[in-house]
């Protein structure tokens, strides 16, 4: 991690700079700062982060190599990690002035309940691998903060324990198995444990991604010592425990599965990964109960299109008719007012809360929403938008 004299001589750097002569002219004419008073800080508690991209810079420099890249990968060399971010710049904000925005409201309903804001935290692999509390830090952060946890198929704590450190049960994730009765176990005990809402990620699992090349488990001596067959260091995916053995993952679906799956659990049906308008449509034919525009965080395909311009399509599709979350990308308070303005009710982030899991455990993520939140109700209030359902495509550009 980088230590308080690293940053204290950085700063003394950047005033020598923005004091020297030189620079002062060359800003002026520029009409510029230095770029470099932006950049993000590797910060030594939680509560010292000023954005959420300082706990970018504290896993940066604290992880293992290999999960680190896990974590920021995206599919070939990255593209569309990048788009995704790049597609919040397109969009400009048409702000409206002088009204009353004393009180702000960042509540939400999704499914009938009411959360206090607009954002859910994206259902993310192996926990374990940014924090050794993993999972159930997440999880009593999402319970302090009163937002929805989605838990990955692929975790590595079991989802009973997730929804007792969460105090209520959390909505699961699942990439299904070639093998039916796998997949019908599995979502028998997501039931059993009470959760409301079934998230099937329908992005294709066949993926490609240079950098994780890298550290393939099986050539790179430093992932061989856990990863190894036989090492003995990591157990079985706990949610895979006690069920008919999995031959892998599924390597496609579609809409029959859909229907299938649908038919064998009670729980609520909603589909990641949906990023057209013929699919949201086909979701309305197909009865599932919402979608979330996702293209896995730019780790599935080098699609090249950011999530916050694949969402219009998909909100005219569905016209009001389920409930649509998006993530991908979302880092600030403007990003969501622009993804609830195009007609998201609600948004999910998954590598800012890793972050702030990686840097500080539990109180990283608490702070990472507490950011999100407040740079919300700062745009919120500059907007003239008092609540949630006050901010339409009137508010963009
Ligand atoms: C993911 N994502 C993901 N999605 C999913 O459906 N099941 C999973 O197990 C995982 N695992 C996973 C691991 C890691 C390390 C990352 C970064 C992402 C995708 C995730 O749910 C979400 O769609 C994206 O992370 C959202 O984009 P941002 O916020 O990371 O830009």
């Amino acid at each position: 991690m980088k230590k308080a004299i690293g940053l204290a001589s950085r700063r003394k750097f950047l005033q020598f700079l923005a004091a020297s002569p030189a620079v002062c002219l060359a800003n002026q004419a520029s009409g510029q700062n230095l770029a470099d008073i932006y950049a993000p800080e590797a910060i030594g508690k939680a509560s010292d982060a000023v954005n959420v991209f300082d706990f970018h810079e504290v896993v940066k420099e604290t992880l293992q190599a290999g999960h680190y890249t896990y974590m920021a990968v995206g599919a070939d060399d990255g593209g569309t990690v990048r788009a995704n971010r790049e597609g919040f710049q397109r969009l400009q904000l048409r702000i409206r002035r002088l009204a009353d925005v004393s009180n702000i409201d960042t509540s939400v309903e999704l499914f009938g309940e009411r959360y206090p804001i607009p954002i859910l935290i994206a259902p993310c692999g192996s926990h374990k691998a940014f924090h050794p509390d993993g999972e159930l830090a997440v999880a009593r952060a999402a319970k302090s903060r009163g937002v929805v946890q989605m838990l990955s198929t692929v975790a590595s704590t079991g989802v009973e324990d997730v929804n007792a450190a969460r105090g209520r049960p959390v909505w699961y994730q699942l990439y299904p198995d070639e093998r039916w009765d796998a997949n019908e176990a599995l979502v028998k005990r997501v039931e059993r444990a009470g959760c409301p809402v079934l998230v099937l990620t329908v992005d294709n699992i066949i993926r490609n991604r240079d950098a994780l090349e890298r550290f393939r488990r099986n050539s790179n001596p430093e992932c061989q010592a856990c990863h190894a067959k036989g090492s003995g260091v990591i157990p079985t995916k706990p949610m895979f425990v006690g069920l008919p053995e999995r031959t892998g993952s599924r390597l496609f679906m579609d809409w029959d599965f859909v229907d299938r799956l649908k038919n064998t659990t009670s729980m609520k049906l909603i589909l990641k990964g949906i990023v057209t308008a013929e699919d949201a449509s086909l979701a309305l034919e197909y009865g599932v109960d919402g979608v979330i525009v996702s293209n896995h965080g730019g780790r599935a395909e080098d699609s090249g299109r950011s999530t916050i311009e694949s969402l219009p399509e998909v909100v005219d599709a569905i016209d009001g008719r389920l409930p649509i979350i998006v993530d991908g990308g979302f880092r600030r308070g403007t990003d969501i007012i622009k993804a609830l303005a195009i007609g998201a009710d609600a948004i999910a982030i998954g590598r800012p809360y890793l972050w702030g899991l990686g840097a500080f455990g539990q109180e990283g993520v608490e702070t990472v929403l507490d950011i999100l939140k407040r740079e919300l109700e700062i745009v919120m209030r500059q907007a003239s938008t008092t609540r949630i359902d006050e901010i339409g495509r009137d508010l963009i550009v």
